[in-house]
């Protein structure tokens, strides 16, 4: 068993080129390989036998937790029976169309069809076309630029890492490409006027993306993209009445909305659509994640009806539409959404996700928001971020030099819990399985102030 494990942390450092990894410290070796072997429940184990609940969800994604048999089963009785057949001109099997009535049936008011691709960012991709499509059969070839948000992540390909507003995913990739803007992410904590109400912020964030698109010309403004709560960029939910305030804006100037749930979508935040959540009313909703519980790769983009009608205009005037994935609508992936979707219903986890996401953020701030060095607890549903600053009054935050979201997410994985270092500041993360129980909440806020007292005291 040893020198299987040599010999795997041997090929990985010298063959396997991981994402989002430092390649020269990884190569070298001064970084571990974490090699997992196994899943049950909200645990993963690795393989020297060391068990972590995950209360990540990998990436929040496993929402009906690890190792259900129903899911297993469907895949492996699609792949003996069907494992692959395309969508191209009409083709479809009952999985895909199956899981496409599934999804309309569970999505907000005005859906209308699925597009299925792979990942959050092809699907978004996919958004991309149907907007500019969209525009030019209504005769309007000027009106193409996206707007985005700052801290937003919405994907790391060439238009979808664009999107995305995180330095990180910029940096030397040359990125982001004309026609995408960014605005400001409606990040209360980290407002620049702090003597603003949480009203006043989502006002001024309205108002920041109304002088946007007038200073563009509202004829050149296509679309705005966000997710209900900003994940990856900090965990960071939105102020009360900022999407009801965006969502004036943008009927205002004839502009889209994309609702990316890759991350919201099925259960996360207690509603099955973080759109119903907030108020949304989206003219396009991305979803990946918790569609298939990450049991197989599958994404979507849900088209409006409003969208879809002048959509098939344009295929009367210009024949089919000429977008396609060889693997879209997978078979084995459908039928593996099928059976998520079906267990989410009866473990009723969108419900738990609610309950059970109140009880942990609130343990979580009896135990840690007294922390001096705790500058907010937030969150919404099953997500939850700690934000660690060094001085609370002054609201000053560490030298990201320092590295605190690190050390205490390692202090964390220490204690035998996962949870994630955000990219941007020094917070830390959750978003566990939505099957958690409140005894594994607690395990997690044990572990959490064990890690930030280990971490932070004496500084
Ligand atoms: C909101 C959101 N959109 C899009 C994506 C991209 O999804 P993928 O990594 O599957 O391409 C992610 C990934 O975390 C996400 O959180």
């Amino acid at each position: 068993m040893l020198d299987k494990r040599n010999e795997l942390n041997a090929w990985d450092r010298d063959h396997f080129f991981h994402p989002s990894t430092h390649m020269g410290m990884h190569a070298r070796g001064e970084t571990p390989t974490r090699v997992i072997a196994g899943a049950e429940g909200v645990y993963i184990t690795d393989t020297t036998g060391k068990k972590s609940l995950d209360a990540f969800a990998g990436l929040y994604c496993v929402n009906v937790g690890y190792g259900r048999q129903k899911i297993a089963d469907a895949i492996a009785e699609q792949a003996k029976n069907l494992a692959y057949y395309h969508a191209y001109v009409g083709h479809g099997t009952e999985a895909s169309i199956t899981l496409s009535k599934m999804i309309i049936d569970r999505a907000p008011e005005g859906m209308s069809r699925v597009y299925f691709g792979l990942s959050g960012s092809d699907a978004n991709e996919t958004n991309i076309k149907l907007i500019w499509y969209y525009n030019n059969i209504l005769g309007r070839p000027e009106k193409k630029k996206i707007i985005s948000r700052w801290r937003g992540y919405h994907g790391s390909g060439v238009m979808t890492g664009s999107l995305t507003g995180l330095e990180l995913f910029h940096k030397a990739f040359d990125l982001p490409r004309a026609p995408i803007l960014h605005t400001e992410a409606p990040y209360f904590f980290r407002r620049a006027d702090r003597s603003m109400s949480e009203e006043q912020f989502a006002q001024h964030c309205a108002d920041r993306l109304e002088e946007m698109i007038l200073a563009e010309g509202p004829e050149t403004v296509a679309a705005f993209i966000g997710e209900p709560i900003l994940g990856t960029g900090g965990i960071v939910p939105p102020p009360r009445t900022y999407w009801q305030k965006i969502q004036a804006v943008l009927d205002k100037y004839d502009v889209l909305l994309v609702a990316d749930e890759v991350v919201t979508g099925f259960g996360r935040l207690g509603t099955m659509f973080g759109s119903d959540h907030y108020g949304m009313k989206p003219d396009l909703i991305t979803i990946a994640k918790g569609l298939t519980s990450a049991y197989a790769p599958l994404s979507g983009s849900i088209v409006s009806d409003k969208m879809w009608q002048v959509l098939v205009q344009g295929s009367d005037q210009l024949g089919a539409i000429g977008h396609g994935w060889t693997y879209s609508a997978h078979p084995i992936c459908a039928a593996a959404g099928i059976a998520n979707l079906e267990l989410v219903d009866e473990l009723d986890i969108v419900e738990n996700a609610g309950s059970t996401g109140a009880y942990f953020r609130s343990e979580l701030a009896k135990a840690v928001g007294g922390h001096r060095h705790v500058g907010e607890i937030r969150g919404d549903g099953l997500m939850a971020a700690i934000e660690f600053v060094e001085d609370k009054d002054d609201r000053k935050f560490f030298d990201p030099a320092q590295k605190i979201g690190p050390q205490v997410a390692a202090a964390l994985l220490e204690r035998g819990v996962i949870g994630r270092a955000m990219p941007q500041g020094d917070i830390l993360g959750f978003a566990p399985p939505l099957c958690l129980t409140r005894e594994e909440a607690d395990t997690v806020v044990k572990a959490a102030a064990g890690a930030i007292e280990s971490v932070l005291s004496g500084r």
